[in-house]
Order: C-alpha cells, then sequence, then structure tokens
C-alpha cells in the first residue's frame, strides 16, 4: 500500500535542510570568496576556449573525447588510463560516489569542518557522519581517526583541508589511509597547493579514490572539469556502470586537453599563489586582532575573533569579497580569504590596514 502524502513528507524533509552555502554575488567587486584562481591570465583562459572551440562541433554528442582526455591526463599524471575517471566537477564525482556506496547504513569518518558540499549532500542521503574536530591551531590529530576507523565504512578527507588549509604530514595519511579497509576518498581539490599527493598509492590499493580538478590550480572553475585516479576496477564500475553517458561538453573536453599541453603554466601560477600566500599570512600576522592559521591551499583562513562581520562588511564597502565563516571550533569569528593575483592581494592587504592600522 502506498502511504498517502508521501512525497509532501519527503519534500519536507529536504525543505529543512541547508544545502550548500554559495557565497553571496556581488557586481564589480574583487573576488576572493570562492578559492578560485585569477593568477591564471585572462587571455591565457580565452585563448584555450577559443581554441576549444575551433575543434568541437557541438552538434555531436562528445563520443570518445572523454577517453582524449583521460588519455591526456594519463601522461600528464603519469597514471596508466584505466586508473583515470572523469566528471562534471568533482563535486560530481563526491556526489556519484555518496550516492552509489554510501547510505543510511554506512557510516561515513570526516573532519570538522570539512568540505561544505560533501557534508551537505551526507545529510541529504541521511548517510551518518563521524566528525572529528580540528584542534585550536586548526591542525588534526591523526590519532583520533585512528580509534574511529572500526566503526566507519568510508573515510573522507579533503588534502588539504577546505576551509582550513590544513594538511596532515604525508606519513600519517598514509599511515590512516593503509589501516582503513572500507572505501577511502582523498580530496585533493587544493593538492598542487600542498605538499604532496597521494595518486601514487591508488596504484597499489584497492579501496582509495583520489579526486583532484581543473577549477583550482588549472583556473577553470567555470569548465566544471573533475577526475579522480584509483584502482582499475573502481574506474571500470564508475566510468561504464555509474557515470552518465556524456558528463562533459565537448569544449569542456577540448578546453583540458589543451591545458594539460602547457604544463608550466600551472606549475608557475602554482609557485606564485603559494608565494603570495606567504605574504598575505605574514601581513595579517602583524594584526594582534587576528589569529592567522597556516595554509597548503590557495586560500588563507584568519580568526578575526568576533570582528568577523565587521571585517567581512568594511571589506565589502573596500570592494573586496572574501568568505565569512563564523565559529570553527573554539574560534569565534572565521573569514577565508582567496590568494588572488597579487594586486589583488595588496588591495586586500591594504583594505585591512586601512580598517586596522
Ligand atoms: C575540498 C573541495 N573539493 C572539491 C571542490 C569542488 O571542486 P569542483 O569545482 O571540481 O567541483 C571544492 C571546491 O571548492 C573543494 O573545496
Amino acid at each position: 500500500m502506498i502511504k498517502k502524502g508521501w512525497f509532501q513528507k519527503k519534500l519536507r524533509g529536504y525543505a529543512s535542510l541547508q544545502g550548500y552555502q554559495k557565497p553571496q554575488k556581488y557586481t564589480g567587486v574583487l573576488k576572493l570568496d570562492s578559492n578560485e584562481n585569477f593568477v591564471i591570465g585572462k587571455q591565457y583562459q580565452q585563448d584555450l576556449i577559443h581554441n576549444a572551440q575551433k575543434i568541437s562541433d557541438v552538434r555531436e554528442y562528445p563520443l570518445g573525447r572523454a577517453e582524449k582526455l583521460v588519455d591526456a591526463l594519463s601522461k600528464y599524471l603519469k597514471v596508466p588510463q584505466n586508473m583515470i575517471g572523469i566528471g562534471n566537477g568533482s563535486d560530481q564525482i563526491l556526489d556519484l560516489i555518496l550516492t552509489n556506496f554510501a547510505s543510511p547504513q554506512t557510516r561515513v569518518l570526516t573532519s570538522e569542518p570539512t568540505f561544505g558540499f560533501f557534508e551537505e549532500r551526507c545529510k541529504l542521503y541521511s548517510i551518518p557522519t563521524t566528525k572529528i574536530p580540528f584542534s585550536k591551531d586548526m591542525t588534526l590529530d591523526l590519532s583520533q581517526f585512528m580509534e574511529k576507523l572500526k566503526n566507519s565504512n568510508i573515510l573522507y578527507i579533503d588534502s588539504p583541508n577546505n576551509p582550513t588549509g590544513f594538511q596532515f604530514l604525508r606519513k600519517d595519511l598514509e599511515k590512516l589511509v593503509k589501516k582503513f579497509e572500507g572505501l577511502v576518498i582523498i580530496d585533493e581539490a587544493y593538492g598542487k597547493f600542498g605538499d604532496y599527493s597521494l595518486i601514487n598509492l591508488s596504484k597499489s590499493m584497492t579501496n582509495l579514490i583520489v579526486v583532484q580538478t581543473f577549477s583550482k590550480a588549472f583556473g577553470l572553475a567555470g569548465l566544471r572539469l573533475g577526475y579522480f585516479i584509483a584502482n582499475k576496477n573502481i574506474v571500470d564500475v564508475f566510468s561504464r556502470v555509474i557515470q552518465y553517458p556524456y558528463p562533459l561538453n565537448s569544449i569542456a573536453i577540448e578546453a583540458g586537453i589543451l591545458a594539460l599541453q602547457k604544463p608550466q603554466i600551472i606549475s608557475d601560477t602554482t609557485n606564485t599563489i603559494k608565494k603570495e600566500r606567504k605574504r598575505i599570512i605574514d601581513n595579517l600576522r602583524k594584526y594582534d586582532a587576528f589569529e592567522v592559521f597556516d595554509s597548503k591551499a590557495n586560500f588563507v583562513l584568519f580568526d578575526a575573533k568576533g570582528a568577523d562581520s565587521h571585517v567581512f562588511t568594511a571589506m565589502i564597502e573596500q570592494g573586496i569579497s572574501i568568505r565569512k565563516l563564523g565559529k570553527i571550533g573554539k574560534h569565534e569569528g572565521c573569514l577565508r580569504v582567496t590568494v588572488g593575483t597579487k594586486e589583488m592581494n595588496s588591495k586586500f592587504l591594504l583594505a585591512i590596514r586601512d580598517l586596522l592600522g
């Protein structure tokens, strides 16, 4: 017997969820709120799209094109093609992993905070989560994870973490991952700004998925290109059975292939971002009003000690949008700023100096 009102009940349940909180859209402001990459030049990006569009025919489904992207990724990452899967942004890959491998009966082990989209997806699908909180200095304690492994089915770590910028020491994360027998998802969206990648481990492990993206280091967030590296059996099932037939559009695929042909541009921009990250951290640390945390990503998290709304509004008034995160653990007023171009970062630091100096 079908229960009357089942749909309305389900809909009410979903309506009570918050969903992923995107930053507010302001016009004409410096956008330092979404960990995008503006160091990659506008012209580079326009040329990429122009050239991608010249070789695409969007009247056709992108049959076989995704394989070409996988081939290009395989050369770039030095990983066999049958160990690479693709998705419409890494968001979609994470979502498909959750919908197909997790359920209300499987427990996810992750950190608090973790990537907001992943957390919201677990809520949407009623997947129970165990969250290990960050310590006061915004680091994670490996032993707390070790203890909880036995009661978990899936381990999700964003490495480096969004929004803290923390990355475990390689030997610690490897120890954790090797000990776990369930499914391990290591989200390396910011991996290029960090100290290492776990890609090589996926060559010897059958339960590890390393997720990466073109959105951050490659500066192509708008194209929605994500990929992952895993054992060939996982990739086979994901690509043949789980993934949509045509998850990526033709122009994005071609642009991705072209971007992979110029790896020097990516490593140059990444190095610039790392240098600028240090400049932002060093400058913000001059103010007693802030506690500034180390970062291995393309953003910096700082606690404005209760004055987060004030700082956030003052930045908007100066035409700069940063991300207000509020309370994280014992820190009352956290803000996160993306590392932009030198000019953008200088404007941000000047605005902070005007406010506090
Ligand atoms: C940790 C983490 N993973 C994944 C993503 C999603 O990236 P994509 O643009 O590939 O969907 C983000 C985006 O901010 C992120 O912070």
